[in-house]
């Protein structure tokens, strides 16, 4: 705009007065002309009149200027008002071009980052708006547009959005900011870039003060498996660049810190796991041989080499120790030895032996490995076949519910239903296969056993197993679950396990209780269950305590109403004595007008068709392919 009109002699003069020195006037003239700027126009009328105070005109005459470096501290927001500036970042080069109107140098600033790029001037005589880190800061950093989008050769490769800050605990000086922002979408490897740059070096790291960079690490899988994240943190720890000058340097540096904070992370996050993966492990080696060269020469990296160290030792000798090489699992997933040892996470690597029962009913054992897919099991069972011409893997229900594998499928063993079987059979038999007889379950209860047995010792052994399998499952697990198994090609069976297990506390509820023909015997079952759901409780393992609950609201049990007359006497008990009680609701809480709070909870209204409610549902999110 100045440009067109003519940025004349006066406006510049204004513009170049140190902002206390600008007369009322001289203001009034800026903000008029601040309206007419592409990268001011989402602000307020008032945000705009405190810019005018404190914007500062800065020229350069000569193309190439370097106006400030990738990796130097942010000092100002830039607005070009003339002329047009290369975005350059090491490596890659000029990455985009920014022209008259645009805004550049805010994200340093917002995420007290270092510089993402340098800029370098593109033309002669290119003019500026600046505006100084604590003016942004004052009146800027918390009216910022909500996105800001980041171009490589036209296309976004990150976007950033604004979300508010967290509570902060005192906020009197304004100089806390309530937003800042975060990763919504980009290119992996942006995203990585984006991450490093952010990074806290200065934390230690136990601190768990970068919740978004613990994401990044443990959601990486999602968007960038290792077989890609590997390569380019390999690129991003830059070989040693002699002879350039002491900044670049100190930034070289910098990053190299920086890469191998995140790879420290990156391991431990994986642990165990890491032994899985063939690209990680190699990538991990010759990222040590890198660092330990360096060490020779930079003297500032020893610190964080025995750390890594150690890792690559662990990670790298392990396999060889042959108790730690992989196990032998049996069918239901225990070792032969396990009373004797604490429960081991199960690895994709360990074997499974596992029944395929064929159409006759027989079946033929075979040693799988855990993270097998279908098309490896239906091979390991034409091997024992002698023959395997189309065959079909099928997954059979107790109640005949019959699902033909995809080739692609894994989990295949953890994920059959409690008494679930696999079949095998030429696609051709599939409408004659019938579960088998044995998957029906028992005929008499135990009752007689656990009957001798205290609730409280039942609720506390429940408690160290749900324990047990849930200790062995890995994080990982819950995302590979989430984002499909085969995705991923790992074993979610740790997970598989945990949640099996309280399917088969429902069952054991029901069954028991369903296989007591006694009435009186039936009346002591339910009353015990409750108790152990209450002992459960006071173990605070919600995962049996729910368990027991959805077993005794099954309606096979739930319908029993003779059983449940004769508790009444206990519910009515129960009743009185909770009357008895007085509430007492948080007198803070209750004096604040809560009017419409209050209200709103005594009138809900809601749909109470399951159909439609399902109908609902798939219309939002139709089934997945
Ligand atoms: P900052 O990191 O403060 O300094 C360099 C600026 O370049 C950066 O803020 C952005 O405003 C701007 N920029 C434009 N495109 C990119 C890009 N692709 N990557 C990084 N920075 C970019």
């Amino acid at each position: 705009f100045l440009s067109q009109i003519g940025p004349d002699a006066h406006m510049r003069m204004i513009l170049r007065k140190p902002p206390g020195q600008r007369t009322i006037d001289d203001s009034e003239i800026i903000y008029e002309e601040l309206l007419h700027i592409k990268a001011l126009s989402h602000l307020s009328t008032t945000v705009k009149r405190e810019l005018a105070g404190v914007l500062i005109f800065e020229s350069h005459p000569k193309a190439g200027t370097v106006l400030f470096n990738q990796g130097e501290e942010g000092t100002s927001w830039y607005i070009i008002l003339k002329g047009s500036v290369n975005v350059v970042i090491y490596g890659k080069g000029v990455v985009c071009t920014l022209h008259e109107g645009d805004d550049f140098g805010k994200l340093a600033l917002v995420n007290d980052a270092p510089r993402a790029a340098s800029i370098v001037l593109r033309e002669d005589n290119c003019h500026f708006l600046r505006v100084d880190k604590e003016d942004f800061n004052r009146i800027l950093r918390d009216v910022e547009a909500n996105t800001v989008r980041l171009k490589e050769h036209d296309q976004d490769v990150l976007v950033l959005e604004k979300i508010p800050a967290g509570n902060r605990v005192s906020n009197q000086g304004n100089s806390q900011p309530q937003h800042k922002y975060i990763v919504m979408s980009g290119t992996p490897e942006k995203i990585l870039e984006h991450f490093l740059e952010t990074m806290r070096l200065e934390a230690t790291l136990n601190e768990a003060t970068d919740s978004a960079l613990n994401d990044f690490i443990m959601m990486h899988c999602v968007f960038m498996p290792n077989s890609q994240l590997c390569p380019a943190l390999m690129a991003q720890y830059p070989s040693p660049s002699q002879g350039t000058e002491q900044e670049k340097m100190d930034y070289a540096l910098n990053n190299k810190r920086r890469v191998i904070r995140l790879v420290l992370q990156w391991a431990a996050l994986y642990g165990d796991l890491l032994q899985e993966d063939e690209a990680a492990l190699a990538f991990l080696e010759e990222f040590y041989v890198s660092v330990s060269d360096d060490t020779r020469m930079i003297a500032a990296l020893k610190e964080q080499l025995p750390e890594l160290e150690k890792i690559v030792k662990q990670v790298s000798e392990e396999p060889k120790a042959p108790q730690k090489k992989h196990k032998v699992l049996l069918q239901l997933f225990n070792t032969s030895d396990d009373r004797a040892q604490k429960r081991q996470p199960i690895r994709g690597s360990d074997e499974v032996l596992f029944k395929v029962y064929c159409i006759d009913q027989t079946y033929t054992t075979i040693r799988v490995p855990v993270s097998s897919s279908v098309k490896e099991v239906i091979s390991a069972v034409a091997d024992k076949l002698g023959s395997g011409e189309g065959l079909i893997i099928v997954k059979m229900s107790s109640g005949g519910e019959k699902v033909v594998l995809k080739p692609h499928d894994v989990s295949v063993f953890t994920t059959l239903s409690v008494n679930g079987r696999l079949f095998a059979c030429p696609r051709d038999q599939f409408d004659s296969l019938a579960p088998l007889p044995e998957q029906e379950g028992p005929s008499t209860g135990t009752v007689g056993t656990f009957e001798l047995m205290s609730s409280k010792d039942l609720a506390h052994q429940m408690t160290i197993y749900d324990w047990e399998l849930f200790n062995c499952v890995h994080e990982l697990e819950l995302i590979y679950h989430t984002f499909g198994r085969h995705n991923f090609k790992k074993t979610t069976a740790n997970l598989d396990l945990f949640l099996r297990r309280f399917n088969e506390i429902q069952f054991w509820v029901v069954t028991e209780i369903c296989l007591c023909s006694q009435l009186s015997k039936r009346v002591q079952l339910l009353k015990k269950y409750i108790k152990i759901a209450a002992h459960c409780k006071e173990y605070k393992n919600l995962n049996s305590f729910f368990a027991i609950i959805m077993g005794l609201s099954n309606v096979a049990v739930s319908r029993l109403s003779l059983t449940w007359e004769r508790m009444i006497a206990n519910t009515v008990r129960t009743v009185k004595f909770c009357r008895s009680q007085s509430f007492n609701p948080d007198a803070a809480l209750t004096n604040k007008n809560h009017q419409d709070v209050r209200s709103y909870v005594r009138q809900l209204n809601v749909i109470d068709n399951q159909r439609t409610l399902s109908q609902m549902s798939h219309r939002l999110e139709p089934r997945r392919a």
